[in-house]
């Protein structure tokens, strides 16, 4: 019966509640067979009494078969709180000697051990009939005794009531118990589905299966085997981009230099030319390479998770104010620091990384004159690194796409790889961290804010393996 797709729960309901109620219905039709045979033969044997009491009155005097009793002995006995009784004496071809004329003719045939019993009709109402053959000299006579079926159909209900009713009960508590003991065995099913549910894409350790039923288990290691062979590949593609830059890096340095060389030459004017655009061809390959190179190394499987330390994100900035500070001056910016102390658990290499790509854009984007600020600060449960410049600004529609690989603002200056902000975000990831972009003050410029999550003073080691998911964090 098509079963395909169903859920589990339904599946093992059916397979329970049509044998059930199978079960159910055979149960209450052989009850029924029973109640009806007990209340039968019961009764039977209470309506052969004044049948037996009649036929001692029956006497043949003269040839002439009467009934000796009189009329008040013969009211006595059809008194019944339930039922109708009627009453007949008659011969065996159905001549009435005496009782009721309504009685239906007895069989003609005299049954093995005098008596039989039968149902019929008086009076267009259903009733059995109890009928005694008694020898006379002239010939047998019939004794039948007939009642309603009210006291029989009664038994018969209540047997069934008494019977069917705690079967009911027991199929009801059986589904209950059922209905329960499912929900309970799918229970691990649900918490398979909400680990699998929580994780990202670049989360691939083994499942805990350790909750799961031994029937499940086969599955979580297929799963676990599956997650195994995606970290391979994702750790070969990762090694093979970390080397590719690298081996780049060294014949684009003698390139550079070379380059640098010739340019002090004595050169026409046209070569000259061409000297400067290889210049900057080469600049712009090393710094692909570069970012190519920090990119894998923020990537999973590029760091190692165990180099997260308890570590202040105001040391971070400090160390890269020294590099950038010159660069800002050369193109007329103001980079101004203003550092509070922000203790996280990280990666030191990877922040630098971080900030590096920050305060390189808003360099790069903010025209002269313009002025940057490097913030440091703990606002709530969260420590928050931000770079704010008053440059033109991310239009809002491409907040998200400028986080993608290789993407840039259409129309951006400069010649970026587009991987900066990439970069930002698979650092901030490997952090739990957050990372958002809005409007600097005044509407004007580009706000970015990375939330980590704040350590309590003095709880580094511990919390450096697993640097928890970031509180709250403002939109
Ligand atoms: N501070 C900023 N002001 C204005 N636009 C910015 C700023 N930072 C980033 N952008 C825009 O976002 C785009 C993506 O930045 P991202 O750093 O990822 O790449 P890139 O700077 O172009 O290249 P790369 O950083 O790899 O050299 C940029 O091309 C630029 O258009
Ligand atoms: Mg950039």
């Amino acid at each position: 019966m098509g079963l395909h797709g169903h859920s589990l729960r339904q599946q093992l309901l059916l397979w329970l509640v049509i044998p059930l109620a199978l079960l159910l219905v055979a149960g209450t039709l052989f009850s029924y067979w029973v109640a009806l045979r007990s209340a039968t033969i019961t009764y039977d044997r209470a309506l052969l009494d004044p049948a037996l009491a009649l036929a001692e009155h029956v006497d043949s005097e003269g040839g002439n078969t009467v009934l000796d009793l009189p009329k008040v002995a013969q009211d006595v006995l059809r008194i019944d709180s339930y039922d109708r009784i009627y009453f007949s004496v008659s011969r065996l071809n159905g001549e009435l000697l005496a009782g009721q004329p309504e009685m239906p003719p007895p069989p003609p045939v005299v049954p093995v051990g005098h008596r039989t019993f039968y149902d019929g009709t008086v009076n267009a109402e259903r009733v059995r009939i109890a009928a005694l053959y008694v020898p006379q000299p002239n010939g047998p006579v019939v004794i039948q005794v007939a009642e309603t079926m009210v006291k029989r159909n009664r038994l018969t209900r209540e047997i069934l009531i008494g019977e069917t009713i705690p079967d009911l009960m027991v199929a009801t508590m059986a589904m209950v118990l059922v209905w329960f003991g499912i929900l309970r065995s799918l229970a691990p099913l649900e918490r398979l589905r909400s680990e699998i549910a929580q994780r990202s894409a670049r989360d691939l350790r083994p499942l805990d299966g350790s909750y799961a039923p031994t029937e499940v288990r086969p599955l979580v290691a297929t799963l676990n085997d599956l997650l195994g062979d995606l970290r391979d590949a994702l750790d070969a593609q990762q090694r093979f981009t970390a080397n590719a830059a690298h081996q780049l890096r060294t014949p684009l340095a003698g390139l550079q230099t070379q380059v640098e060389l010739a340019l002090r030459q004595q050169a026409s004017e046209p070569m000259l030319r061409s000297l400067h655009q290889l210049r900057s061809a080469t600049v712009r390959a090393a710094h692909l390479a570069n970012q190519l190179l920090a990119l894998s190394r923020a990537e999973p499987g590029g760091h190692r998770p165990d180099a997260l330390r308890a570590l202040d994100l105001r040391s971070v900035a400090q160390d890269a104010a020294s590099i950038w500070v010159p660069r800002a001056l050369v193109k007329e910016l103001d980079l101004g620091f203003e550092l509070e102390a922000a203790p996280i658990v990280g990666d030191a290499r990877l922040l630098r990384d971080l900030l590096d790509n920050l305060i390189e854009n808003a360099i790069r984007y903010t025209p002269a004159g313009g002025s940057i600020t490097v913030r440091t600060a703990i606002e709530a449960d969260n420590a928050v690194l931000s770079v704010v410049d008053d440059g033109p600004g991310i239009p809002a529609d491409q907040r998200e796409q400028v986080f993608q690989r290789f993407y840039r603002v259409p129309g951006a200056i400069g010649d970026g790889s587009g991987l900066g902000l990439a970069i930002v975000q698979e650092i901030t990831n490997v952090h739990a961290a957050r990372v958002t972009i809005d409007d600097g003050p005044a509407r004007r410029g580009t706000l970015i804010r990375v939330y980590f999550a704040k350590v309590p003073p003095g709880s580094g080691r511990v919390a450096a393996r697993s640097p928890g998911p970031v509180s709250p964090v403002p939109q």
